[in-house]
Order: C-alpha cells, then sequence, then structure tokens
C-alpha cells in the first residue's frame, strides 16, 4: 500500500524543528537566550579594541575578497522566500525601528511595514537629509530606503550601489520597470562592490550625502571605505553608517566566521560600538547613536512569523525542507542573540560623518 506522502510541518517535525510560537520553539529560543547572556557577561565592560585580537579595521581590502561571492549567496537566495518574510512596502533586510523606549518594542502594535518606515524617518533625521539632495544608498539591498527618499522628497536624486544580483533585479523590475517616481533622471543603480567604485563609476565630490544601512558587518577595512566616500562626498557632506554593533567587545563575534554565523555572513564582522567612532582620518567624526537590540529582535520575530505562514505556499517550488530547516535555525540564532539583557549588549550603532 502507497503510504501517503509527509507534508512539510511533518517533516521538519521530524527534524525536531517546529513551528513560530510552538512550546517547542519558544523552549528553545529560550535555552539560545541563556547561552548568549552568559556569553555576554563574561565581556561585559571589555573596551578592548578588535585590533588587540588581530582584527585591524585600517588594513587590506574593504571586504574580503576571497568571501565576498559567498557573502552575497546569502541575499542571493530564492526571490520569493524574501517577498515572504520581508515587510510588503519597502523589503527592508535590516531592523525595523519600533521606538526610542526600551519597552517599545516588546508592547508595539506597529506593523513591520511601519517600523521600516520610522527607521528610514530616523536615518533622515540624524543624516539631515533634505529634498534637492544627491544621496547615495551604499549595499541598498531590494532598494527601500531609496524608495522612501524619492517619494518622500520630489527632488532628491539617489544612486544605489549592491553586487547582489538577486536584489538589482527586484530594483530593476518592481522599481525602475514600473514606479515613474523611480525614473532614470532621478534613479540610478549601480551592481557593484562599493571596492569596485572608482572615480570612472562615480565622479569626486558628487554627493551631499552618503547612507548605508547594513553594509558595515560586511566591511573589514573601514578607513579604506571612508576614503572613498569621502572623495565621492562633496565638501560639507555627511556620512551615516547604521549597523549590528555589539556594546562591549566581544571577540568571540569579531569575525563572523569564529561562530556559526559565518555559515550565513563568511568574512562579515561585528564590530564593537566604539569601533566606528575611532575612525575620523578621511571623515570627520561627528555623533553616534546606540540603537537597543530589541527592535531587531522584534523584526526578527515578524520576519519569523511570516516565514512560517508562507512555508506552505513556498514548499516545494522554492523552499525545500532542508532550506526551511536552515531559515529556521537563522531566525532563531539571531533573535537570541539580540534578546538578552534587554537589548543593551547587542543592538544597532549610527555613526555620524562629516566631510570637513
Ligand atoms: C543586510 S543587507 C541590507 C540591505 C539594505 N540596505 C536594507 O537595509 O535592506 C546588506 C546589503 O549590502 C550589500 N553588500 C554586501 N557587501 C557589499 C559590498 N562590499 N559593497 C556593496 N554592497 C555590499 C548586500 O548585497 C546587501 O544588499
Amino acid at each position: 500500500m502507497l503510504m501517503p506522502k509527509e507534508n512539510i510541518f511533518e517533516q521538519l517535525a521530524g527534524l525536531d524543528v517546529y513551528g513560530y510560537g510552538s512550546a517547542e520553539q519558544l523552549k528553545l529560543e529560550k535555552q539560545m537566550a541563556r547561552y548568549f547572556e552568559r556569553e555576554y557577561e563574561r565581556w561585559r565592560g571589555n573596551e578592548n579594541t578588535p585590533m588587540d585580537y588581530g582584527l585591524n579595521s585600517y588594513e587590506g581590502e574593504i571586504s574580503k575578497r576571497g568571501s565576498r561571492d559567498e557573502s552575497t549567496d546569502h541575499y542571493n537566495e530564492e526571490y520569493q522566500v524574501y517577498r515572504a518574510f520581508l515587510d510588503k512596502d519597502y523589503m527592508a533586510y535590516t531592523m525595523g525601528y519600533f521606538g526610542a523606549t526600551e519597552e517599545a518594542p516588546e508592547i508595539t502594535e506597529q506593523s513591520l511595514e511601519q517600523a521600516q518606515e520610522n527607521k528610514y524617518e530616523l536615518l533622515i533625521e540624524r543624516a539631515d537629509i533634505q529634498d534637492g539632495q544627491t544621496i547615495l544608498d551604499l549595499g541598498c539591498g531590494f532598494g527601500g530606503f531609496s524608495k522612501y527618499l524619492l517619494k518622500k522628497f520630489p527632488n532628491v536624486a539617489v544612486t544605489g550601489i549592491n553586487p547582489c544580483e538577486v536584489q538589482a533585479q527586484h530594483i530593476r523590475n518592481e522599481l525602475i520597470g514600473k514606479d515613474d517616481d523611480f525614473g532614470e533622471s532621478r534613479y540610478r543603480l549601480i551592481q557593484a562592490f562599493c571596492d569596485d567604485i572608482t572615480s570612472e563609476t562615480i565622479d569626486d565630490e558628487y554627493f551631499d550625502r552618503v547612507v548605508s544601512v547594513g553594509l558595515l558587518e560586511h566591511v573589514t577595512n573601514i578607513d579604506l571605505l571612508q576614503q572613498i566616500i569621502s572623495r565621492v562626498l562633496k565638501k560639507g557632506g555627511k556620512c551615516l553608517h547604521h549597523c549590528i554593533v555589539s556594546y562591549d567587545t566581544m571577540p568571540n563575534y569579531l569575525n563572523a566566521e569564529d561562530s556559526y554565523m559565518g555559515h550565513y555572513y563568511p568574512g562579515a564582522h561585528i564590530w564593537p560600538y566604539k569601533e566606528p567612532t575611532r575612525h575620523n582620518t578621511h571623515l570627520k567624526f561627528k555623533q553616534s547613536w546606540f540603537v537597543n537590540g530589541l527592535n531587531y529582535w522584534k523584526t526578527l520575530d515578524e520576519w519569523h512569523k511570516r516565514f512560517w505562514e508562507s512555508i506552505e505556499q513556498l514548499h516545494p517550488e522554492f523552499l525545500s525542507v532542508e532550506k526551511a530547516e536552515d531559515w529556521n535555525k537563522y531566525f532563531t540564532l539571531c533573535k537570541a542573540m539580540f534578546c538578552p539583557n534587554d537589548g543593551k549588549s547587542y543592538g544597532n550603532g549610527q555613526f555620524l560623518y562629516e566631510k570637513i
């Protein structure tokens, strides 16, 4: 007799993978968060620099050439999977912002879509972006921030840089192709690594503002990146970086490859909050802000929920059982990383610089 085929949920349960919000999954999340809590406790107050652990943010290539393609592999995953779990309006693949207070992400009734707009507003305020400016969106993902800027400000001109084919394709099809606001006169996409930007691609002193969201995690030589940004910024122009940081220096997580995170992001780094503030040579460092990690935890939790709600539609065409297991591991790991210590150990840093 032919046995009925197991559905994907049964197959996942057979691998000890249980759905969002299930008792088994919640238990796993708690266990992992406790593990990270103990880890972070070991490094509380550690003000050593990455250099003390052999990582020099003034040396080498901007991003690790050997692992560059591998690190964009994660972004080149099946488009439909990202479409299913990211916010519908911007497909932002970085934290949404639920509010300034510690409690905000836990008690919020705001949607993920709203939280992504809140983040964009925060970036606009802190980078002092105004209508009429020329803006570079460095590591632009699916183009969400560019889209928000072009809609909000009728006279800005935005350039996005991103090497990733899947994301560039989305920008070409969905944004440049369909939306008049994204017409070629106001928007330009350069599909490249920022490492490869030369004066042939971007003129000197072209931009009023440079913003990167979620890029510095991929950057090893921050100094060289700042040098390039300084060249393309006008005098008096400003640069704002937004990236994941640890509040204290945590040597185990400086190099993604030293932890399981390297499975998803080979060659990536999680910088201590102070590290980008030390870079003051090519651009003058002005100010920094630590954004509570519970904002990222809440964002990941929403992604995780939407992912599980979509599994049946995604499988088998766009999502194998193995991939579903892998994504579940990813959401679980990242959530557990941001929530300990009320979001004060891991969060996001925002770093403002000026060209003088
Ligand atoms: C975490 S995603 C963030 C995307 C987008 N900024 C957002 O907030 O949704 C990081 C982005 O940086 C891009 N990226 C990675 N390494 C890069 C590099 N060396 N130069 C330019 N972009 C890079 C990736 O392709 C991806 O689009």
